[in-house]
């Protein structure tokens, strides 16, 4: 089976090793992937988001089945353009991912269908946005309609700061058209757990849970990132909050996707907390996460391939989609200065004998030689029978790559560490 993956990251890496190992795969194109990726598949220079070129070239190269890994790609209607020619995808047609592209959407879907999730409103002026924050409780969180490379939410410990959110969202179009609307919604408390799903609109496998470190810095301090590093499972996700999830959340909102004429297919991402009150949903992804994805799939034992397949097919009931009791730890090395400005084009060594446990995101070859291209360059993945090694093995894998200006936080995964204790 010749397979496409369209996207270029350490998600898209994963996905791609995982593949590879499953026994109908036997071509595998990266559109674009990246230096790190042309090892492990034929990299193809097409941009993720362009839909006609996508299309063009599984036509022509005969591509039996594609795998649509970003979001963007998927909010604009690629799984639509490359079914209408015949081409099988694993991933939500546009109408199903906007459960992602739309925070107004997905909050009014989880409202209208009783899912827990914050308190919220929804403004499409400014003046009312403005008006409401007058006497709105804070902290608060303002957050931006459509997508925004992660960066559209702002937690708001005032309300000077919250109306200052609004203003760059609306008025200023710091987002674009994403400002256009927005959502404010309760600021809620309690630990993060990221739990990716496959579905095939008819029932939900959860795969194992996992943290995402989202700070820069350590002990979560600093700017927000596109993820600094990931452990599985995550120890606050317990069995009771994992039975909880299913029966309030998971097959909820399936089931809602499906009243509202949008069946979601392929991997369904549930952003939880773990409130005082119980879990309650802070987002969804139409999408396998990233970092998430570099310690979830390498915990896999089923077949990737098949999975997706039967997420196509409709016959997600009857495959197996079966984890190692393991644990796993990412540790991203980035580029110093990231997610600000940082300089790239380094030279990035990596051992050939670990470079099964390298997950590259952002990074070129050039005359044979593989260049630092991007703020999050890899991830270092270790998995192992305890939580503790798994972190120690990231992190000696992690020193024995080397790039100049190569940051990485120190304590991924210490507080899973503590809290599992
Ligand atoms: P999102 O892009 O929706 O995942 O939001 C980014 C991050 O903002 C989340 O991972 C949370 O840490 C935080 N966040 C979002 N919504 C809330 C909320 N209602 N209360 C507290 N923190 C939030
Ligand atoms: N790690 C968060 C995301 O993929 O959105």
């Amino acid at each position: 089976m010749k397979i496409m993956v369209v996207g270029g990251g350490g998600r898209e890496h994963a996905i791609i090793k995982k593949l590879k190992e499953s026994k109908d795969v036997t071509e595998i194109y990266a559109l674009p992937g990246n230096g790190g990726i042309a090892k492990d598949a034929v990299c193809v220079p097409v941009g993720a988001t362009d839909i006609d070129a996508i299309v063009d070239f599984a036509v022509k190269e005969e591509i039996d089945y594609a795998v649509v890994a970003p979001d963007d790609p998927l909010v604009l209607g690629c799984v639509d353009a490359l079914n209408a020619k015949g081409i099988p995808c694993f991933g939500p047609e546009a109408k199903a991912a906007i459960i992602e592209g739309s925070k107004v959407f997905s909050k009014n879907l989880m409202k209208k269908y009783g899912i827990p999730t914050a308190k919220y409103e929804v403004f499409t002026d400014m003046a009312s946005a403005l008006e409401y924050l007058e006497t709105a409780p804070v902290p608060t969180v303002v957050k931006a309609d459509g997508l925004a490379l992660g960066k559209g939410v702002i937690i708001a410990e005032t309300r000077e700061d919250a109306k200052k959110a609004v203003i760059s969202m609306m008025q200023d179009k710091a987002f674009g058209k994403s400002g256009e609307n927005i959502v404010i919604e309760e600021f809620l408390t309690g630990p993060e757990v990221s739990v990716l799903s496959f579905t095939d609109g008819k029932v939900v496998k959860p795969m194992v849970s996992s943290m995402d470190h989202k700070r820069a810095g350590d002990n979560d301090t600093g700017l927000n990132t596109g993820g600094m590093g990931t452990v599985a499972p995550n120890p606050y996700y317990t069995k009771e909050v994992a039975d909880e999830c299913m029966e309030k959340i998971f097959k909820p909102t399936i089931a809602a996707m499906n009243a509202e004429g949008r069946t979601f297919k392929g991997c369904l991402y549930f952003g939880l907390m773990i409130t005082p009150d119980g879990p309650k949903v802070i987002e969804y992804n139409c999408r396998f996460g990233d970092p998430e994805t570099q310690v979830v799939l390498p915990l896999l034992e089923s077949d990737l391939f098949e999975i997706m397949k039967a997420t196509t097919e409709g016959t997600l009931e009857n495959t197996e989609v079966k984890f190692a009791n393991e644990n796993a730890c990412c540790v991203i090395l980035a580029s110093k200065g990231y997610p600000l400005s940082y300089e790239k084009g380094f030279e990035i060594t990596i051992p050939d004998e670990i470079s099964d446990n390298v997950y590259v995101a952002g990074a070129k070859l050039s005359d044979g030689k593989l260049l630092t291209s991007g703020g999050r360059v890899l991830g270092a993945v270790k998995t192992a029978p305890s939580l503790e090694e798994a972190i120690d093995g990231a992190y000696k894998l992690a020193d024995m790559i080397s790039f100049e200006n190569k940051y990485c936080r120190s304590d991924i995964g210490a507080r899973a560490l503590k809290a599992g204790r």
